[in-house]
């Protein structure tokens, strides 16, 4: 009962002692409202509510068109030209002089009505002769309709089919009128005592001031009745989800940084002592371009050194790959294959301790696309230098990351890349199952060396759209780039 309005507490009781079938008018008026607005929409309300029932009736009206009104007023073509004919003696020239531009309409229903006969005189025939005196069906309904519309019900169906076939003789309209009755449950609530205190559905200066708030009943929200959904522009899923994880590194004190999507091989990979005969740089696995084909390195000290370090470790105790490193393989140009390029591509600037950095950018990898593999796709990348950084440091920041992220449950296992060491693969858990995230590991001598950095630098690298699709209740990764309107539309905003 809570969920009334006082006005359709009202319009219901009005309903009550009208009985079945009132119409709206005699509800507004024994409810005592004041616009008819005001009770057909209580009215429906209730219908929804399931307390009133509604039917329609649906009533056909016929009334004159202008063509119509005059024909009242002159009477209809044939009939001028019947009086003209009855005469005696006239010709077709006679009754064209006579009815102009109604001289076609005249003749056709002259023959239609069988009144004339056309020879080089026109003669009535013997219903011609008896119409003189006798008004046709048609002429009476058109009488009838001179005096207002008239219900078609009451009408004879075939007069009007007739009368239609004429143009704007007749217009039709139809009326929906409306009867009002309680269901049965509405006839319970009816009888079972309304509570008829005012209610008022806002809060206003006036209420408050004048101390009349206290009078009144505010009315309850009904929070199960239907609205429409409404469905504002937002930031897609996946962007809402890039901005958050951009906020919890923001607050965890990071730095944000960029790159470019087109970077060397030096830089994405030899500098990270990746050795140049790692399966991963196989054209299988990497896109390559033809157009930049080589990005010159103009470092020459760095590429010196980093030659070094590939062949025999130089001096950071490493032996090193072995082999000759080949300067024109690092050159190539491609689309970098993860965002660490743009880590110790920062930390390459910034030497100087302490480093906090983190990014979000695309990579790309030849992967065969299914499920849970896209060719393209974004890493949350990040690096901590500084003096007391350690590994412990390292896991409690992941931790921490995810745990902000709402993943509690955070493993890792010992893993294996190019570039740290020790190593860690990064493993969340979700619906019972550890699903891998990413990778993690503390930069090896090999990669820090070339740059005089003096700390342990802490890094890691993340996939983002498998987060998301963890976050969001995606089973295939592809879904993040279907823009399926539906889905779109219901994602919260978070
Ligand atoms: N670059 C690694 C990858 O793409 C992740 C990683 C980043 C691992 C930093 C260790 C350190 O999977």
């Amino acid at each position: 009962m809570a969920e009334l309005s006082f006005s359709e507490k009202k319009v219901l009781l009005a309903i009550k002692e009208l009985g079945a079938g009132a119409s709206i008018q005699q509800i507004r008026e024994k409810a005592g409202l004041e616009k008819v607005e005001e009770a057909s929409s209580a009215a429906s309300w209730l219908q929804t509510k399931g307390l009133v029932q509604i039917s329609e009736k649906i009533t056909k009206f016929i009334s004159l068109g202008a063509e119509g009104k005059a024909f009242y007023e002159n009477g209809l073509p044939e009939r001028r030209a019947l009086l003209l004919v009855s005469n005696g003696g006239k010709t077709m020239k006679d009754l064209s002089d006579e009815m102009k531009g109604e001289t076609q309409i005249a003749l056709g229903w002259l023959k239609r009505k069988g009144w004339v006969v056309l020879g080089k005189e026109l003669v009535l025939t013997d219903a011609g002769k008896r119409a003189i005196s006798e008004a046709g069906a048609d002429e009476w309904t058109i009488e009838k309709l001179s005096e207002g519309p008239a219900e078609a019900s009451a009408l004879d169906a075939n007069v009007i089919a007739l009368l239609k076939s004429r143009q704007n003789v007749i217009e039709e309209k139809e009326t929906v009128e409306r009867t009002y009755s309680l269901t049965a449950e509405g006839k319970k609530l009816a009888s079972s005592g309304l509570d008829m205190k005012e209610q008022v559905s806002q809060l206003t200066p006036e209420l408050i001031q004048s101390g009349k708030w206290r009078e009144v009943e505010l009315r309850k929200y009904d929070v199960n009745t239907f609205a429409p959904a409404v469905y504002p522009g937002k930031s897609h899923p996946l962007r809402q989800t890039i901005d958050e994880i951009r906020e919890i590194f923001l607050q965890m004190g990071f730095t944000e940084i960029d790159g470019d999507f087109v970077e060397s091989a030096f830089w994405d990979m030899d500098v990270l002592f990746v050795p140049q005969d790692h399966p991963a740089r196989e054209m299988q696995d990497t896109f390559y371009l033809s157009n930049p084909k080589a990005m010159p390195v103009d470092d020459d000290l760095l590429v010196k050194k980093v030659k070094k370090i590939h062949e025999t470790g130089g001096n950071t105790g490493s032996i090193g790959w072995g082999g000759t490193w080949s300067k024109e393989k690092a050159q190539r140009g491609m689309l970098r294959t993860h965002t660490t390029v743009e880590t110790i591509r920062h930390l390459a600037q910034h030497a100087e301790p302490p480093v906090k950095a983190f990014m979000i950018g695309k990579v790309f990898r030849r992967e065969a696309i299914d499920f849970k593999h896209l060719a393209e796709f974004h890493q949350i990348e990040g690096i901590v230098m500084e003096k007391k950084a350690s590994l412990k440091m390292l896991l409690g920041m992941i931790r921490e990351f995810y745990s902000r992220m709402g993943f509690k449950d955070v493993r890792f296992r010992p893993g294996y890349f190019p570039y740290t060491e020790p190593s860690m693969e990064i493993e969340v858990m979700l619906n019972g199952k550890w699903m891998e995230l990413g990778g993690s590991g503390i930069f090896r001598p090999e990669v820090v060396a070339p740059f005089k950095i003096r700390y342990p630098v802490l890094a890691w690298g993340m996939g983002l759209e498998r987060l998301a699709m963890l976050r969001l209740g995606l089973s295939d990764i592809r879904d993040l780039y279907i823009s399926d309107m539906d889905w779109l539309r219901k994602a919260p905003i978070r």
